[in-house]
């Protein structure tokens, strides 16, 4: 059976806890392996996969071609704008072309409605890369990392700290669908996303808004934060927005109001010293590059639950 990866919250929660589980034990099984060896069963051989790219990517780009290779599969990497797609092509005929050719497709965008319509047009299945709406990959692989660190999420206190942007969204749906609490605290101009958090309360989650930053942060399991300019926002927005953010910088005073085992997170890139302190980024209760590793360790689990395999 194939399935789209399109968001969080239209995934049920036992296929996402199963990803979950699944991402832990292929991490656990190829321990001390190079990155280049192959795990030992490779369940995408003879599989092609296309990776999309109509924005920059590091991480998406580079996770999920070296796991779906683990996995056996070949992959391709296209820009966006080197294809007939960024000069004029459709959305819905070139998810038809491209199902012709792969047998996955993974794109990152900028609306959420060209990924909407590529899903609805290919015939194979098409995964959630980054629009400026969401990025539930990433959110995957923070929950992989919490767990692994602190155990279960459920029952625990996050708290968003900044810009209510793409990844806060996807947070929220987190929130909703793994049963863990989400307190936002930033500026009302950039508040999270109404619906998302009007998910989270329909699925039984406390979902709290804050002013006060270190209000938020008190009796917080984690804090989460993200760059104060997404790359979808308009670069003439960036002064204003450092001007608002600015007290939702997560530092050492912030984290000092949370638990004492809170865990510092945040999905990179990041800018140093803006929203968040290199003290805090590389301190002890920093897990941003355990976050990155598990991005590749979560795909793998996604890739193989959107082809069935
Ligand atoms: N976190 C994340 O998605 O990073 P990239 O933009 O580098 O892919
Ligand atoms: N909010 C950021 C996330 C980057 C991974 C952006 O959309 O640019």
């Amino acid at each position: 059976m194939m399935s789209h990866f399109l968001d969080i919250h239209t995934t049920s929660r036992a296929d996402l806890r199963a990803m979950i589980d699944q991402a832990r034990a292929m991490k656990e099984a190829r321990r001390g392996l190079p990155k280049g060896t192959a795990d030992a069963r490779t369940p995408l051989a003879g599989r092609m996969i296309a990776l999309i790219f109509e924005k920059p990517s590091t991480r998406t780009r580079v996770s999920f071609d070296v796991g779906a290779r683990q996995m056996g599969a070949e992959t391709m990497i296209l820009s966006g704008k080197e294809m007939q797609l960024g000069h004029g092509e459709s959305i819905a005929d070139t998810a038809r072309v491209l199902s012709r050719y792969v047998d996955l497709i993974m794109l990152r965008t900028f609306e959420e409605a060209t990924l909407l319509e590529m899903a609805e047009h290919a015939t194979v299945p098409v995964i959630n890369g980054l629009t400026d709406a969401s990025h539930p990959c990433q959110i995957m692989a923070d929950i992989v990392t919490y767990e692994e660190h602190r155990g279960a999420v459920a029952g625990r206190k996050f708290v968003w700290s900044g810009d209510g942007n793409n990844v806060c969204t996807s947070w929220l749906h987190a929130a909703g669908r793994f049963g863990f609490d989400l307190t936002f605290t930033g500026p009302e101009t950039l508040d999270p996303n109404p619906r998302a958090v009007e998910f989270a309360r329909a699925q039984g989650s406390r979902v709290e808004i804050v002013r006060d930053p270190m209000a938020a942060a008190a009796g917080a399991d984690a804090i989460v934060t993200d760059t104060w300019v997404s790359m979808h926002d308009p670069e003439s927005a960036r002064e204003r927005r450092h001007n608002q953010l600015r007290p939702y910088q997560v530092n050492g005073a912030m984290m000092a109001a949370a638990r004492a085992d809170a865990l510092f997170m945040h999905c990179l890139p990041a800018h140093r010293n803006e929203e968040a302190t290199s003290e805090v980024m590389d301190g002890p209760q920093s897990v941003i590059f355990d976050e990155s590793e598990n991005r590749l360790h979560a795909q793998k689990a996604i890739l193989r639950w959107c082809l069935g395999v």
